[in-house]
């Protein structure tokens, strides 16, 4: 029997795994093909995505492939390029453009570190390394895989999905009408529903999943990552700076829409829950091998950051 205690070991463990990799793949060396990499700004990236962070989407991603007894580099690669597409997201949402904030992860905001070109760019490098990294035959020997992984994180993270679901929260922000819980539930699939399901897709691609698991881990992975941003949501009325690591309290300030300020605290905790129950129940057909996801599941909305 899987419990809390395995579930924060491993999660801990992928961590570490995922903060390495992560080191390596931001060293000063160039790649092949690669003339030079400017130091400050290298340490601007290092910055922006080193030490800090739950590593929620790599752990996903490893223990998803783990499912299918896939495990080593290549998966580690690929989850560090979800880590890397997560943390441009976050830096450039703190930006002042967007959501002007000046705390990530118990630190000063990227722009804030360092400046806002550099913030802007350090975003733009981390995308397009994550596909670097993705694209590499180090991530995984057959090129068909890599291109599925390709294709699939480019879906997850572009206009159709986080960029755009970005737009439509800040879209929202300025909107006079109430904000209706259809809207915030598309809103928030799109901008952070859509990375968390692709960190669990990603798992099966790599692990040659089929089509059956692939449909049960989709479920999954769409449930898990609705229940996620409703959780961040009431973490930002219930939880404080401290805790979190970012100012609290800042959605309603600003107009965000929320499940909060749609549906109210009580009914947005019980949709919160329905929605881990969903994740947990779609992992039925995986047994107890599917016990460390079921965790993850229940993590993600009752974690306190
Ligand atoms: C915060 O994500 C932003 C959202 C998508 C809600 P996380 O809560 O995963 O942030 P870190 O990576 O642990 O800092
Ligand atoms: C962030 O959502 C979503 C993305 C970065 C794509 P939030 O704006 O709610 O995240 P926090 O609360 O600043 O971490
Ligand atoms: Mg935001
Ligand atoms: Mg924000
Ligand atoms: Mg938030």
């Amino acid at each position: 029997m899987t419990g809390k205690e395995d579930f924060q070991a491993r999660l801990t463990a992928v961590a570490d795994a995922t903060e390495a990799m992560l080191d390596k793949l931001l060293s000063a060396s160039p790649l092949p093909g690669e003339t030079f990499r400017p130091a400050r700004f290298l340490a601007a990236m290092r910055y922006a995505s080193l030490g800090g962070g739950k590593r929620l989407r790599p752990f996903l991603m490893v223990e998803t492939a783990r499912l299918f007894g896939i495990e080593g580099e290549g998966v580690l690669r690929a989850a560090a390029a979800v880590e890397m597409v997560h943390c441009y997201s976050l830096v450039h949402d703190d930006l002042p453009a967007l959501d002007n904030d000046d705390l990530r992860r118990g630190r000063p905001t990227t722009h804030r570190a360092y400046d806002e070109a550099t913030a802007i760019l350090v975003g733009d490098g981390l995308l397009t390394y994550a596909f670097d990294v993705t694209a590499d035959p180090a991530s995984d020997s057959d090129p068909a895989i890599r291109a599925a992984l390709v294709l699939a994180l480019a879906r997850a993270a572009g206009l159709g999905n986080m960029v755009g679901g970005q737009v439509l929260d800040l879209e929202a922000e300025a909107a006079a009408a109430p904000h209706t819980p259809e809207a915030v539930v598309m809103l928030q699939s799109m901008k952070t529903g859509a990375l968390l399901r692709y960190a669990v897709e990603a798992g099966a691609i790599l692990g040659r999943a089929d089509a059956a698991a692939k449909a049960a881990l989709s479920r999954y992975g769409q449930a898990i990552g609705a229940a996620f941003q409703v959780a961040d949501d009431i973490l930002d009325v219930e939880a404080d700076e401290a805790a979190l690591g970012k100012r609290a309290g800042k959605d309603a300030d600003r107009n965000k829409a929320t499940l909060v300020a749609a549906l109210g605290l009580e009914a947005a905790r019980a949709r919160r829950d329905k929605l881990a129950e969903e994740a947990v129940a779609a992992l039925a057909k995986f047994g107890e091998t599917g016990a460390i996801l079921r965790e993850a599941a229940r993590f993600a909305v009752a974690r306190k950051n």
